[in-house]
C-alpha cells in the first residue's frame, strides 16, 4: 500500500497523459505542478489535489435545471458502493467472475491493441480493472463517488494493475478533451443522472471519430418486474424479498444481497428507457448503431462468440417490440437492463 504521501501524488500514468485533459471547470489545458502534487488548468489557475492516489476533479453541474441529483445520487453510492469486491480477491477470481458474464469476456478478447479506453461511472471499478489487466491499453476509471473509487484503487494497488487510472469526475462536466478516446464505456450510469441525453452528448464528445461507445441503461418493459417488486417490497417493510432471484440465490453472501437490494431497491433517482429512444440518442449525436444485447432484431440470439463491434442491422420498431416483450416475459433479468453499442461517424 503507497504511503499518505505517495498516494497524493499525481499517477504517473495521467501525468503521460495529461495532453488529453481539461479542466472541469472552464475546459482549459491542465498540467502537472513541479512537485507533481497537484493539477494546475493554465487558463484559470484553478489546482486539483489527488486522494490515496485518485485525482479529484469532480466539479459540479451549474445548470439552470430545476432538478439535478448528482449530490443526492452522489450520497447514495458514497454510503452504498457498488457493485465492491466482496467475492473477489485475486486478479484471477475478477478474471473469473468477468468471464463468467459473456458481454465482459468479449470485450476483453476483442479491445485492439493499444486502445485508450474511458469508463464513465464506474462505480467500484471492477470492470475497469479487470479491463487493465491486459498490456497495451490505457484505462480511464471515473465516477462522482469517492468511496467507490477507492476500492476500486486498494484493488488495483493490491494487484498492480497498472494500465489503469481511478479519478473523480462528474459525467456533465468531463474532464477529458474531446475527440480522447477508441472507446467510452457509461453502464448503468446516465438513467441515474436529471438529464440522460445531455449526459450521452456530452460523453460521446470524448470518443474519437470511428471510435466506438458502450452505454447500458435500463429498459421501459425489461425493468416492469422491478417496478413491482420494488412496490411490494415498500407495502410489506421489505419483506418477501426471495421474490427477486439473486435475493434467493445460494451462492450469494449476504453483503452483495444488500448492495444489490439496495442498488435495485432504494435507489433516490432511476430512469428508464427504450430501444428507440437510445437509438435516437444516437442519431442526435452522430453515433451510427452497432450492435446491443440483446440483438434488435426480434428472435436473434447474441451468440457467445458475437463480434461487438461489427455493424449489424438496427431493427425496426416491431423489431424493438418483441425484443422488449421477451425482456419484460424473462422477468426482466439483470434488472431490464440492456447495452448498447455505437461508432462515432467519420
Ligand atoms: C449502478 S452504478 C454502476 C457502476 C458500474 N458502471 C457497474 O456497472 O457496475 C452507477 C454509478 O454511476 C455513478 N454516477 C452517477 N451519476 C454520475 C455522474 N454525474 N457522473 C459520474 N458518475 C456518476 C454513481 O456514483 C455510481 O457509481
Amino acid at each position: 500500500m503507497e504511503s499518505d504521501v505517495t498516494s497524493s501524488v499525481v499517477p504517473s500514468l495521467m501525468a503521460q497523459h495529461i495532453d488529453i485533459f481539461v479542466c472541469p471547470s472552464c475546459g482549459g489545458a491542465l498540467h502537472v505542478s513541479s512537485d507533481r502534487r497537484r493539477i494546475e488548468c493554465s487558463k484559470c489557475n484553478l489546482s486539483f489535489r489527488s486522494e490515496k492516489g485518485i485525482p479529484l476533479l469532480f466539479w459540479p453541474n451549474e445548470s439552470d435545471s430545476k432538478v439535478d441529483v448528482t449530490e443526492i445520487v452522489k450520497s447514495f453510492y458514497e454510503e452504498n458502493p457498488f457493485p465492491g469486491y466482496e467475492d473477489v480477491d485475486s486478479k484471477w477470481s475478477l478474471r473469473d467472475k468477468a468471464e463468467k458474464g459473456i458481454f465482459a469476456r468479449l470485450l476483453d478478447d476483442q479491445i485492439p491493441y493499444g486502445w485508450k479506453i474511458l469508463e464513465v461511472g464506474c462505480g467500484t471499478g471492477q470492470l475497469s480493472n479487470f479491463l487493465g489487466m491486459t498490456w497495451g491499453r490505457t484505462v480511464f476509471a471515473t465516477d462522482i463517488c469517492l468511496n467507490s473509487l477507492k476500492l476500486g484503487q486498494e484493488f488495483k494497488e493490491t494487484h498492480q494493475i497498472d494500465n489503469v487510472v481511478f479519478l473523480q469526475m462528474n459525467l456533465f462536466r468531463p474532464a477529458f478533451k474531446t475527440d480522447s478516446f477508441d472507446l467510452v464505456i457509461c453502464n448503468g450510469v446516465l438513467h441515474h443522472t436529471s438529464a440522460p441525453f445531455l449526459g450521452f452528448q456530452s460523453i460521446s464528445k470524448l470518443i474519437k471519430k470511428g471510435g466506438f461507445v458502450i452505454v447500458g441503461l435500463y429498459n421501459t418493459y425489461g425493468r416492469i418486474p422491478t417496478d413491482i417488486r420494488r412496490f411490494i417490497f415498500k407495502l410489506s417493510g421489505n419483506r418477501f424479498k426471495s421474490l427477486d432471484p439473486r435475493l434467493r440465490a445460494k451462492n450469494l453472501s449476504d453483503i452483495r444481497k444488500h448492495i444489490w437490494f439496495m442498488d435495485q431497491y432504494k435507489n433516490p433517482h432511476e430512469s428508464k428507457h427504450t430501444i428507440g429512444e437510445a437509438l435516437s440518442w444516437f442519431d442526435q449525436s452522430g453515433v451510427e448503431f452497432i450492435n446491443s444485447i440483446p440483438k434488435s432484431t426480434a428472435f436473434e440470439p447474441f451468440c457467445p462468440e458475437e463480434k461487438l463491434f461489427k455493424a449489424n442491422p438496427r431493427g425496426t420498431r416491431l423489431d424493438h417490440f418483441f425484443v422488449q416483450l421477451g425482456m419484460l416475459l424473462s422477468g426482466g433479468r439483470e434488472g431490464g437492463f440492456f447495452i448498447m453499442i455505437g461508432r462515432k461517424k467519420t
